[in-house]
């Protein structure tokens, strides 16, 4: 199968997507990514602003550089809040786990919606990456470190754009079991 044609319907994709934290070392091709930015752009946006812009890292030692910088930066984080460091406090943890390519999703706009427009955009990637069987995760935990200044202008970011949600991608090395989740909570079902 191409990589770039799909099996799955949307309802599969959602229900089989999981947080891949274990990646062979297989690149993601540009050609994928291009697909996959495409999936991105499509995402709904609130009065047609389109806030999203997109930066992609393959640079290996950047991504540990990134990591290395990340990781006692999200540790005083969870210190703050009670929570332990647990694995993060490891010197050779990488806090994007070894993934081949890490996308941001940013932008330089404000207003009440552009973080909603830019998590969409972050979901609708996921899925299409799902749906063409590589694997995903969120990297909340990096989110500090990569609005720092001197990062952004290693990642050719300009000043004036926020990273507003940081996804890694490549190729799972075996299954993710499956989290589970509550019964959908509902406070009204009207007639
Ligand atoms: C906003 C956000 C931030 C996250 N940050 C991290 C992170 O820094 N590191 C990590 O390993 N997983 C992170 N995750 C992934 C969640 O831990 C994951 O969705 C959860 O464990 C459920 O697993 P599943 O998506 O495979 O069902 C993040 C998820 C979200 C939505």
């Amino acid at each position: 199968m191409q990589e770039s044609q799909v099996d799955m319907t949307v309802f599969e994709a959602i229900l089989a997507k999981r947080c891949v934290r274990s990646y062979t070392a297989q690149a993601v091709s540009l050609d994928t990514i291009h697909i996959l930015l495409e999936a991105a752009a499509h995402a709904p946006t609130a009065l047609h602003h389109e806030p999203w812009a997109f930066a992609i890292i393959r640079d290996k030692q950047l991504l540990k550089d990134i990591s290395n910088c990340a990781k006692p930066l999200f540790v005083q984080e969870l210190q703050k809040t009670g929570s332990t460091p647990g694995c993060l406090a490891e010197p050779d943890f990488d806090i994007f786990y070894e993934a081949s390519t890490l996308i941001l999703i940013c932008s330089k706009q404000t207003g009440p919606f552009m973080i909603a427009d830019c998590w969409l955009a972050a979901e609708n990637l996921m899925l299409a990456a799902c749906a063409m069987k590589l694997g995903s995760c969120v990297i909340g935990a990096a989110l500090t470190a990569l609005n720092m200044p001197d990062i952004k202008v290693k990642l050719n970011i300009p000043e004036e754009f926020s990273v507003i949600a940081p996804i890694i991608l490549g190729y799972p090395s075996g299954d993710t079991p499956p989290s589970p989740r509550k019964k959908p909570l509902i406070l009204t079902l009207t007639s």
